[in-house]
């Protein structure tokens, strides 16, 4: 079931989209956050960095878990998603390192990555997972063919998805071809989901996400099956709805 907000301005976007955090902080100081890289969620990071400056609302007992990582980057690569979320938020909180959860796309054995990070999602349990959407769709990096059912797994990037994140590196070239991520079952278990979406770019893949068939060919589709979304827009991307 999806509740869609559509903002006018980019600012309206990432305060729309606080709002349930915000909520849930309050009533739980012990959520469990599912978040996400990109450029979609860059505002409300800097709401929750700015209102955990001017309310201290601590994020002491607060865990989070990422969606993804790219496979090959070690952590303190410039363009890893560990580091994208320690300089974009994690610095800015007062979360416990060992309650940070980002899968690590450098370890030796990958399969068993994936099974170490389901395993710690599956002992836990999302209070609201926050996604971006890929142009072509995609959830986290679940990309179109992904099945429904996928807990955390290896990836394979779509030409699309690595020219779409290509403006983040230096060449084409050095983006990764492959990434760790969540299953579309794992973020599925998720009691809300909050998306974001911005731009033009994503002005079909969300028309297909709200109005399509739900299918494995347009991974947000699957969305349409969670009771509970908050789809935040900006009036580009749901020119089309
Ligand atoms: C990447 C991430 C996704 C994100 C998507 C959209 O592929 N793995 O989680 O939703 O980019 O990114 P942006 O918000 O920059 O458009």
């Amino acid at each position: 079931m999806f509740t869609i907000k559509i903002a006018k301005h980019m600012d309206d976007v990432a305060t729309l989209a606080y709002e349930p955090f915000r909520e849930m902080l309050l009533r739980n100081p012990k959520s469990v956050l599912g978040l996400a890289t990109g450029s979609s969620p860059l505002g409300l990071y800097k709401l929750m960095a700015q209102d955990f400056k001017d309310s201290h609302l601590s994020y002491r007992n607060v865990t989070t878990y990422n969606l993804d990582e790219y496979v090959g980057l070690q952590p303190d690569h410039p363009q890893s998603y560990h580091t994208f979320m320690h300089e974009n938020l994690f610095q800015y909180l007062d979360l416990k390192p060992e309650n940070i959860h980002v899968p690590n796309g450098s370890a030796s054995d990958l399969e068993d990555e994936c099974e170490r990070y389901e395993a710690a999602l599956s002992m836990t349990h999302l209070d609201i997972q926050l996604l971006g959407v890929g142009s072509n769709g995609h959830i986290g990096f679940n990309e179109p063919g992904t099945d429904f059912a996928s807990l955390t797994h290896i990836v394979d990037l779509k030409a699309q998805t690595r020219l779409d994140n290509a403006r983040f590196f230096e060449t084409l070239d050095e983006v990764p071809t492959q990434a760790i991520t969540m299953g579309i079952a794992s973020i599925m278990r998720s009691a809300h989901i909050v998306l974001i979406a911005t731009s033009v770019k994503k002005a079909q893949a969300i028309h297909d996400m709200v109005n399509g068939p739900v299918t494995t060919k347009v991974p947000c589709s699957v969305l349409q099956n969670h009771p509970d979304v908050l789809l935040v827009l900006d009036e580009a991307s749901a020119s089309l709805l």
